[in-house]
């Protein structure tokens, strides 16, 4: 059955579902959600946890004695719900102190102020019960080539994931940091843009066991990138983790779609991905239910992120378990990959001496050799499209 138990581990972000509509050309279609409603609507959907921004539970600029009550409150319908939270975010990009970023903001009295919020949330985050701290640098970046050093800017942004690496180790918390990339919008450009870019400055980090990304499907593919290539290469780094699960087409705006609602083959491969490679971080559907909907249409949709997900599992489930499918693999020599390139206890002088390798090597009948990955590729459609 494709009904969605806590057991699947799905979590939402409160900003999802309490999305209001307000877009750059329209106000809001959607009266704002109560996040302590959230939780008990998500939970009877099936969802194992909830993710927040400081700001989507206690509103920029509450009072202590309000921030205290907001949290009491989402506490209260955690625990009436047993609902969890894995994951925890901060908003640098809504409030206009914000609008030239936060750790990378030109102003130097800006980039404190965002330190100071982002620890503050970090209390909060592991006092909740998460274990996962994601940092989207949503305004991290420039319109125009002068407005940002970029080198410079790396510099700060490192100096702050520095920072807060100190901050959890000194505070003795569990937590791990997943940055998230976004190759534009709000900025125009975004520093980090992609999962490569990602992985690459988290080794310049001081501690960078403690970061690795969560690439949102959206957001690889605005890039015109394959995601489940960069979701296999994170793995491979073993720096997956979160993951933000949602639907694109194509590049243009950051669409946000319900997880399956995008490019479904896509969505095919990554779920296939996760499954086999026993993936067990947070599964997280970030995705705006489009402003034409009304309630209703909100848990349609995000009951639809998880259905589609269970739906997806099956059939990547049934594609991996056909024997037509473990032949194809093997014609397509998928077994020859795995294979080391030279033989167990073979040096490079072996390979340099095998005269098969290359002066009597057929090039003309191996390169006559066709591959099969069609006949396998159609096999999937059959699996994905439920016609086997
Ligand atoms: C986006 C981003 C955001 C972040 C979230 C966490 O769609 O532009 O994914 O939704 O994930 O705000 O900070
Ligand atoms: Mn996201
Ligand atoms: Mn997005
Ligand atoms: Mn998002």
């Amino acid at each position: 059955s494709y009904q969605p138990t806590p057991d699947d581990g799905f979590s939402f972000g409160l900003w999802t579902v309490g999305w209001t509509g307000r877009d750059p050309f329209g106000d809001a279609t959607r009266a704002a959600i109560d996040p302590a409603d959230t939780v008990r609507r998500l939970a009877d959907l099936g969802a194992y946890g909830v993710s927040f921004h400081d700001d989507d539970l206690i509103p920029f600029g509450s009072s202590d004695t309000e921030r205290e009550s907001h949290i009491k409150r989402f506490r209260q319908a955690l625990d009436a719900t047993g609902m969890k939270v894995p994951a925890a975010t901060t908003n640098l990009f809504t409030h206009p102190v914000f609008k030239d970023g936060g750790f990378t903001n030109n102003d130097r009295e800006i980039r404190r102020f965002a330190l100071r919020k982002v620890i503050r949330n970090i209390d909060l985050a592991v006092e909740l019960g998460a274990t996962t701290y994601v940092a989207w640098g949503g305004r991290e970046g420039a319109e125009s080539g002068a407005a940002k050093d970029v080198r410079v800017a790396l510099d700060r942004m490192k100096e702050a994931f520095d920072l807060l690496g100190d901050y959890v180790t000194e505070q003795g918390y569990d937590l791990r940091f997943a940055i998230e990339p976004k190759p534009n919008e709000p900025r125009g450009d975004i520093l980090l843009p992609t999962v490569g870019h990602a992985l690459a400055f988290i080794e310049k980090l001081e501690r960078p066991e403690l970061f690795g990304v969560n690439p949102e499907v959206g957001h690889e593919q605005m890039a015109g990138l394959n995601f489940p290539h960069g979701i296999a290469q994170a793995l491979w780094a073993e720096k997956l983790y979160h993951i933000d699960l949602n639907g694109q087409h194509g590049i243009k705006y950051d669409q946000d779609l319900r997880f399956g609602a995008g490019d479904v083959r896509a969505a095919f491969w990554l779920v296939d991905l996760l499954e086999t490679a026993g993936y067990s971080g947070p599964k997280v559907f970030d995705f705006k239910p489009p402003r034409t909907e009304d309630y209703d249409g909100v848990w349609e949709s995000a009951a639809g992120c998880m259905r589609n997900y269970l739906i997806l599992k099956e059939r990547a489930a049934s594609f991996r378990a056909d024997p037509d499918v473990q032949e194809a693999l093997r014609d397509s020599r998928l077994d020859q990959l795995a294979q080391p390139t030279l033989g167990e206890g073979e040096t490079l002088a072996g390979l340099l001496a095998d005269r098969t390798a290359f002066e009597t090597f057929d090039v003309d009948s191996a390169a006559a050799r066709g591959m099969a990955f069609e006949r396998l590729d159609q096999l999937a459609m059959d699996h994905l499209l439920g016609a086997r």
